[in-house]
């Protein structure tokens, strides 16, 4: 029993993740600048283009800057955390390595297999989100999609999936509803074959979709502005409806629990942490400069919206749209004869393809964090070997980045977008709360390793982190058990199957099979591969 348990919690040492990153072959060449504007590309996407709406109109009201708040401290604090593991550990498998650095095997399992709801379910998310906006551009110019691939192209994207819970006569049941979201599944296919073939993004490309997310934002605040009826924002906290989550207080803590799915991807500079060029000074300065910038748009956008259009009006697959269609621009429409209206609006058009291009960045940089997750587990051993099986000519994982777009295209075609988002942040949730536990860990175990970044306060700052990311988790996973006792059970069905599934993987095949377990040390057979002595200063430290 002893062994068992000892097995359980077998670590990586530290130190030999240390000599993994001392010998990386990658270029330290980002500063702050490009950690920031890495971060500002991973976290703007569906959650301020098409979820703002939701919350809007079905939790928050105008409130909705208070949830952008709350949730942006939530992940400042995680953030910083973030900052001060891979300050230790500069390696690109992120929270994963570090649970198994840390908590040992499970808890690398468990943070894996929660990497899939930050990663592989937000893209499916995302997915949902980027097909609202390209059917909604395409019909601006005449083209119209058949209902049965669209989920019905005048409702509610979220609304129409092909499984959905519905009330009939008193009790809940799940129909098939005949159409299902062929759009998302095509931007999940088209993302998955340029990560087949071997396209990431370069820092340039990041950079130019920053710029434009970024502009078509501000472009959207500075021409909202004028169009603003302050009697929009009255009341600014509506009334509670008495359903819990439904306005008042109650509404506003469980939209940034939903709205938590905005500032999803800020790690993403943490794991570039191992081509910063001053990691100490710039991963910190990169995640919380980026969590700033981002609060700051998010809140401003949501002013505009809920200043120009009523909150309850929101309730859109596309709220930006929605404002800007309010705001009549008629002063930018230009004639075209293939529109069904005659005319287009120029400012319309820039903000569709600005959210259609934005959130294209986002689903390639979550399918990519998924595949690579995944491809660390692999190479542990705690996954099957497919998911690390490079193709010789492209150098990617192929087969496993294939396999993975499959299951996210499916999970777009069929389920609903706010299913979805809570299914992403409740597990982003509780994996930043591990991350700030493998924080205390460290402290305590480590104290006398040196820490080129210290969060401020210590273990006192890690700990309110780990209750305020599970405050925020149960504001995800409360409102399921509840509508769980009116009879929709397909969110708890779903995460219960979700977690089985984890946890027969690991029993029947990472158990047995990780490299850890097995005394295989795959640190020393990637270091040799490289055909290079450890780094200096951590050689020691192993003998
Ligand atoms: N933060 C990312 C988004 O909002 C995942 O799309």
């Amino acid at each position: 029993m002893t062994n068992f348990i000892d097995r359980l919690v077998l670590k990586k040492s530290i130190y030999k993740i240390q000599a993994e990153a001392a010998r990386s072959p990658l270029k330290r060449s980002l500063g702050a600048f490009n950690l920031a504007s890495l971060g500002v590309g991973a976290i703007i996407g569906a959650g301020i283009f098409v979820l703002t709406g939701q919350v809007a109109s079905a939790n928050a009201g105008p409130a909705i800057m208070i949830s952008f708040i709350i949730a942006g401290i939530v992940c400042a604090v995680a953030g910083l955390c973030y900052a001060e593991l891979s300050s230790i550990l500069p390696v690109s498998g992120s929270a994963y390595t570090y649970a198994y650095g840390t908590l040992g095997e499970v808890g690398a399992w468990i943070m894996g297999w929660l990497l899939v709801l930050e990663y592989g379910v937000a893209a499916s998310t995302v997915a949902v989100g980027w097909s609202g906006y390209i059917v909604s551009f395409a019909h601006e110019l005449g083209i119209n999609f058949p209902n049965i691939v669209v989920n019905g192209a005048d409702s509610p994207m979220w609304a129409t999936p092909l499984v959905q819970a519905v009330s009939a006569a008193g009790h809940t049941t799940f129909p098939l509803t005949g159409t299902f979201n062929l759009v998302g599944a095509i931007g999940i296919a088209l993302v998955t074959l340029l990560l087949v073939i071997g396209i990431s993004e370069s820092a340039t490309v990041n950079n130019i979709i920053v710029v434009i997310k970024v502009v078509v934002l501000l472009t959207f605040i500075a021409v909202g502005v004028s169009y603003i009826n302050p009697a929009n924002w009255q009341p600014f906290i509506p009334a509670p409806t008495g359903e819990p989550g439904e306005f008042g207080w109650s509404g506003i803590l469980r939209g940034s629990a939903i709205i938590f799915f905005a500032y999803v991807g800020f790690e993403a500079v943490s794991t570039a942490a191992a081509e910063a060029k001053k990691p100490s000074r710039d991963v910190p300065i990169g995640i919380l400069g980026s969590l700033i910038i981002c609060t700051l748009i998010y809140m401003a956008v949501a002013a505009v919206m809920t200043g120009v259009v009523p909150y309850k009006e929101l309730a859109s697959p596309a709220p930006v749209a929605v404002a800007i269609d309010r705001m009549a621009l008629s002063w930018a429409d230009f004639p075209v004869a293939f529109s069904p209206t005659g005319h287009l609006n120029a400012i319309s058009l820039m903000i569709k393809i600005g959210a259609v291009t934005g959130l294209s960045s986002v689903m390639l940089v979550l399918c990519y964090a998924q595949t690579r997750v995944f491809y660390n587990m692999s190479k542990d051993g705690l996954l099957p070997g497919a998911f690390s099986k490079i193709h010789p000519k492209t150098r990617t994982p192929w087969v496993g980045t294939i396999l993975l777009g499959v299951v996210i295209a499916i999970a777009a075609a069929f389920l609903p977008i706010s299913l979805l988002g809570d299914l992403v942040s409740l597990g982003t949730a509780v994996a930043f709360s591990i991350v700030c536990l493998s924080v205390i860990y460290m402290r305590i175990k480590h104290p006398e390793m040196e820490r080129p970044f210290k969060v401020p306060g210590g273990v006192w700052t890690a700990g309110i982190g780990i209750a305020l990311c599970l405050f925020l988790a149960w504001q995800n996973f409360a409102p399921m058990i509840h509508s769980a006792t009116k009879g929709d059970m397909l969110p708890i069905y779903l995460l219960g199957g979700y977690l089985v599934i984890g946890v027969l993987i690991y029993i029947f095949y990472g158990y047995w099979n990780s490299k850890l377990g097995k005394g295989i040390d795959v640190t020393e057979e990637a270091l040799e591969s490289v055909g290079e002595a450890f780094a200096h200063g951590v050689d020691d430290k192993l003998k």
